[in-house]
């Protein structure tokens, strides 16, 4: 497990973002409801984590970046965004426009942390990221056992879908490459 707490969230958002390029409009219903659960998972930890560990000590540390007014709004956009899909029918006409909403939301935000909050934290808080990271790693611990049935069930919806022509197919279509 990745020790240090910067590392932890360059980590967890290139999961998620190869995660939203294994999703795709062709897709069976049930895969695309087994992604955006797993999606919902990775964002669920991820946010929890930062909201909990790492912008506090961030902000302890004199941080400029605005974490309580920007980058926390942005986590319940990013939330508001997940109900929305828990409540839609993944065959219906709105999944794959709200997926790719919360995609370019998640986007947006992770360009953000990764540019300027990531490197401001490195640059105040240094060696003390280990301590930071390893706290992460336990309540990461702590809120992934919660879903194990969850993922379990996913991991069978996914198993034989064609993920890797399908990320292919959304990175075209929403990234434009
Ligand atoms: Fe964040
Ligand atoms: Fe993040």
């Amino acid at each position: 497990m990745v020790s240090f707490a910067t590392t932890q969230i360059r980590f967890d958002h290139s999961h998620v973002l190869a995660l939203f390029r294994s999703y795709s409009s062709d897709l069976d219903p049930r895969v695309k409801q087994a992604l955006v659960r797993n999606i919902t998972i990775a964002l669920d930890i991820h946010t929890k984590l930062e909201e909990e560990i790492f912008y506090p000590a961030v902000i302890e540390a004199g941080a400029s970046t605005d974490i309580k007014g920007k980058s926390v709004p942005e986590h319940d956009e990013i939330r508001l965004l997940l109900m929305d899909l828990k409540t839609l029918e993944p065959s219906g006409e709105s999944y794959d426009g709200t997926v790719m909403q919360l995609m370019r939301e998640t986007l947006r935000h992770v360009a953000d942390e990764e540019s300027t909050l990531l490197p401001e934290a490195e640059r105040l808080l240094g060696a003390r990221l280990l301590t930071i990271g390893l706290r992460m790693t336990r309540r990461r611990l702590e809120l992934l056992r919660g879903h194990g049935a969850e993922l379990a069930t996913n991991a069978v919806e996914l198993a034989g879908a064609p993920l890797l022509v399908a990320g292919q197919t959304l990175r075209r279509s929403f990234l434009g490459r």
